[in-house]
């Protein structure tokens, strides 16, 4: 609790000379977010149900479907599909049907399937070995695992919350933990499959199109859950954090990632990466939906998750890559854990 408070108080000077500021829109803005926030999507039925306030069991939900259907329009970019590849593996076969088929199927089973690392989703493929560097170090400290060894997250049970087409949750796998890899969109999900469905070691994850809020409901519980730059993206993000706390073991860990709701944030994720760079679709990013670091930490601690580190992502342009910082002025990264009372 100490710790979270001096925190918040250090990020509380950071955000001052960031010229961010504090403001309380995490207590649920019922006057922006009602409609969306009261209403529950079970992405199974493709139902959608009002919440009653007065039934304590219901969930409310962290779908914004707004937000869900960006993500579905652009869904087809997580990967290309190497035809030149596929025409000259086929035109060494003779074109008898069953040769075809067996072709079409090793094709699609094994080397047609690439992220496309320059499309929509190119800043998270850059972006991904350095926050997979922030998570082997924090989780390995955290649970006494050796992270220089090949499969440091053996015997972990790890949960890629609004994981997309997978690009997280593969290195988690790959690095020895049993993942669950969930996301609201089912084009996402379909295409995490056909990815990770290519390698023995990845075919292992289980994905499903699904929430947070579900899972609770189906009472699953992960020793890490991790929600790499989707908070940003949810109707109400306290809400969103307490499924995440609910999801998490006693003692267990957390890992969110977003963008901070600063000047410099507006001015490189929104303006810069947006409508200059033209690095993601304009319109991905809404600048009042960001949080700030001392908001995220303050939800979290609400939602039971004490955060004991954060370090912010910093963009080289010379080198074209991204490195771990004390700057949390824009892009950034916390680690939490589940407390015991
Ligand atoms: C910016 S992408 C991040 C993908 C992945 N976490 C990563 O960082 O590589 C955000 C993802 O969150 C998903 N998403 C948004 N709201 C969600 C929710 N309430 N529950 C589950 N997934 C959600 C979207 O469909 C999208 O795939």
């Amino acid at each position: 609790m100490k710790l979270g408070w001096r925190m918040v108080r250090k990020l509380r000077i950071v955000n001052a000379r960031n010229g961010t500021f504090f403001n309380a829109r995490f207590f649920s803005d019922s006057t922006t977010q009602l409609p969306l926030a009261s209403m529950t999507v079970d992405p199974s039925s493709n139902t959608t149900k009002t919440n009653n306030n007065n039934n304590k069991n219901s969930t409310s939900s962290s779908l914004k479907h707004l937000e869900l259907a960006k993500f579905a329009a652009i869904a087809d970019s997580w990967f290309v599909i190497h035809f030149y590849y596929l025409f000259s593996v086929i035109s060494n076969f003779s074109s008898s049907s069953f040769q075809l088929r067996h072709v079409w199927s090793l094709c699609i089973s094994s080397c047609m399937v690439r992220w496309d690392s320059e499309g929509p989703f190119k800043p998270l493929h850059v972006m991904n070995p350095t926050r997979l560097a922030f998570i082997r170090s924090t989780l390995c400290r955290h649970f006494g695992k050796d992270p220089n060894c090949a499969k440091p997250f053996e015997g972990l049970n790890i949960v890629d919350v609004g994981c997309g087409g997978g690009i997280l949750s593969e290195p988690l796998a790959r690095m020895g933990a049993t993942v669950t890899g969930v996301d609201a969109v089912d084009k996402n999900i379909k295409i995490a499959c056909l990815h990770a469905g290519s390698d023995p070691e990845t075919s292992t994850i289980e994905y499903c199109c699904t929430t947070a809020e579900k899972l609770v409901e189906e009472q699953r519980r992960f020793d890490a859950v991790i929600a790499l730059e989707v908070i940003e993206h949810v109707a109400d993000p306290a809400e969103f954090c307490k499924s995440l706390a609910a999801l998490t073991v006693e003692g267990g860990a957390n890992v969110i990632s977003t963008i901070n709701r600063s000047m410099r944030a507006y001015a490189t994720a929104i303006v810069a990466a947006e409508y200059i760079l033209r690095w993601l679709p304009k319109g991905t990013h809404e600048w009042s939906s960001f949080l700030t670091p001392e908001e995220l930490v303050l939800i979290l601690q609400r939602s039971s998750i004490d955060v004991k580190e954060m370090a912010g992502f910093v963009y080289n342009p010379l080198t074209g890559r991204w490195s771990l910082s004390d700057d949390i002025g824009v892009n950034f990264i916390a680690f939490g854990t589940k407390n015991t009372h």
